[in-house]
């Protein structure tokens, strides 16, 4: 009689199905136990074959049942060790969350529009794409004055220009709400230039007072406030020299006593030099005419600044270029926090 209990321990002990297939020929092969065992049937007497040969084909059942699920387990072991061992990582390393940082300039411009603000001055907004006459005619630039050739300007087509300057606001503003007004405006400026000090495209903040009895005594008073709040100091050492701008007269360009050392601006009297910071005056009677103003009745003043100028003055930035690269490190590094909103009671800027 064969082995049932070891024929089917060798079953179940395969590994493979390469191994499982060599339990198989060794069982029901030509030689195998039980095809030798079936073989024996013939030599025996009729009633022995009948008890010993239903005895071998349960077996045989048995056998078969057995054989096939364990070629099914093996199979579908072998397919997850063949998924497992072709796998490819298509996943990415996680990435760290990061914070965006707010530009300088942004700061800066939050700074100045929280200042003028308490200052009095409403902030007006005006076009990139300016026309001839708000950017210059307006302005007292006629087309023959060589003050258009100060600045390099960028046409486009159909006769309009990027401004050269936010002076073009004063114009939109006062042909909006009249006078007497007390507006800035900040935004972009464009002209043909390009070194670690000018960029093509850059930013201006403009002021514009105009009313009854509005004297340089209020410009400077105003520009002088604007200055201590800006750099957080009492003491401001100022200079006005006087200059040309084709819209005011008289005109001066304002320039403040310091030092800068490693980039560090330090301001005060013992400074080593009158550092140029914007250009002012009072607005000249032509400007005021080309927007049906009466000059008899109304005066003020104007002013304008690179506002590229006083961030970088402030907070120690050396190449201008650097604004505009849209470098992530340069950014995380003069960048400031998102919620670090300025105010001027606080103070405006990052201890
Ligand atoms: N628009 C001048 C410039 O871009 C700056 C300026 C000077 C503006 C004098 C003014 C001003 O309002 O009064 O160079």
């Amino acid at each position: 009689m064969i082995d049932k209990n070891l024929i089917l321990k060798q079953i179940n002990d395969a590994k493979t199905t390469e191994e499982l297939e060599s339990v198989k020929v060794s069982i029901l092969g030509k030689n195998g136990v039980l095809t030798t065992a079936l073989k024996e049937l013939g030599k025996m007497s009729n009633e022995e074959r009948k008890t010993v040969g239903a005895e071998l084909n349960v077996i045989k059942e048995e056998i078969l049942r057995l054989m096939e699920e364990k070629k099914s387990s093996l199979e579908m072991a072998e397919i997850n060790a063949k998924l497992e061992s072709e796998k490819i990582d298509i996943t990415l390393t996680k990435q760290e969350p990061h914070n965006g940082y707010v530009h300088p300039l942004s700061k800066v411009k939050e700074e100045l529009a929280q200042i003028f603000a308490s200052l009095g001055f409403k902030v007006e907004n005006g076009p990139d794409i300016e026309d001839d006459f708000h950017n210059f005619t307006a302005l007292n630039v006629p087309s023959f004055h060589p003050a258009r050739s100060m600045q390099d300007t960028f046409f486009v087509d159909g006769g309009n220009l990027l401004r050269t300057q936010t002076s073009s606001v004063q114009i939109r503003s006062m042909e909006k709400t009249g006078v007497p007004i007390k507006v800035i405006t900040m935004g972009r400026v464009y002209r043909s230039d390009w070194d670690a000090t000018h960029t093509p495209m850059f930013h201006q903040i403009e002021g514009l007072y105009i009313d009854k009895n509005i004297t340089m005594a209020h410009l400077k008073g105003c520009l002088l406030d604007f200055l201590k709040i800006f750099f957080e100091t009492d003491e401001v050492p100022i200079q006005f020299r006087p200059s040309y701008f084709p819209f005011t007269e008289p005109s001066a360009e304002m320039d403040i006593r310091c030092t800068i050392e490693n980039g560090e601006l330090k301001i005060g009297a013992n400074g080593k030099r009158w550092l140029e910071i914007l250009g002012c005056g009072m607005v000249h009677p032509n400007v005021l005419k080309a927007v049906g103003v009466n000059p008899d009745e109304y005066q003020g003043f104007a002013f304008g600044m690179g506002i590229e100028r006083l961030t970088m003055l402030k907070y120690g930035i050396s190449d201008m270029r650097k604004c505009f690269e849209t470098d992530t490190r340069w950014l995380s590094h003069y960048g400031f926090e998102a919620n670090d909103i300025p105010n001027i009671i606080t103070g405006l800027s990052r201890k």
